[in-house]
């Protein structure tokens, strides 16, 4: 996972918790805690660095990996407003992130682990995503896309009826905007 990702946890958490909390945890881990937003660092830190998070708050790590993708859409966001802005709807704006955002961030960042999205845009109300990714980060992405819509301010709900953690081999995701 790129050390941005991991910028965006220490912001979170320090925003949360202090930064007191977040040093406390790095110790827990044994980690440095120095992130190059462009270097990889292992998926298994930054999970670690979740589960430990997970048992300090008592909230739960499914709910906790959702919150951290909203807040990581707004820091990925700051960082490249040129992406966001290029779209003006929400939907726009999602059917856009396989084949311009991660597109360019191919450019941006050397060899970044990027999921696969297909798409189905059946009616005006809604968008189906199709998610693979070894990482199964499907709730990652939930998150991302709530962070999407709270920027764009449109109301949302996502289903997620179909799901790599129960055994299918990719997730759908079904974003309906109300
Ligand atoms: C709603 C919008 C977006 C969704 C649903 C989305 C989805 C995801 C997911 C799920 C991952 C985790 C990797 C995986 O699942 O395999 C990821 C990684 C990433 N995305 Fe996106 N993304 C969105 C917007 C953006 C934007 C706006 C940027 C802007 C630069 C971006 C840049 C990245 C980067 C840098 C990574 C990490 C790659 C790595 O660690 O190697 N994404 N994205």
């Amino acid at each position: 996972m790129k050390g941005v990702v991991f910028n965006v946890l220490e912001e979170m958490v320090i925003e949360q918790c202090g930064m007191l909390a977040w040093n406390e945890i790095l110790e827990s881990q044994a980690l440095e805690g120095i992130y190059t937003a462009g270097e990889s660092y292992p998926d298994s830190d930054l999970f670690g660095l979740v589960d430990c998070i997970s048992k300090q708050t008592g909230i739960p790590a499914e709910t906790l990996v959702g919150a951290f993708g909203e807040r990581l859409f707004k820091g990925l966001a700051d960082r490249n407003p040129m992406f966001i802005d290029a779209e003006s709807t929400l939907k726009g704006f999602l059917k856009s992130v396989h084949d311009v955002i991660h597109i360019e961030v191919r450019k941006l960042y050397e060899n970044p682990n990027l999921p696969d999205f297909e798409y189905e845009d059946g009616a005006d109300d809604t968008l189906l995503m199709r998610y693979r990714s070894p990482r199964k980060l499907c709730i990652l992405a939930e998150g991302l896309i709530r962070g999407a819509a709270s920027h764009y301010d449109t109301q949302i709900t996502i289903d997620h009826p179909v799901c790599m953690h129960k055994g299918s081999d990719h997730c759908d995701l079904i974003v309906k905007f109300l």
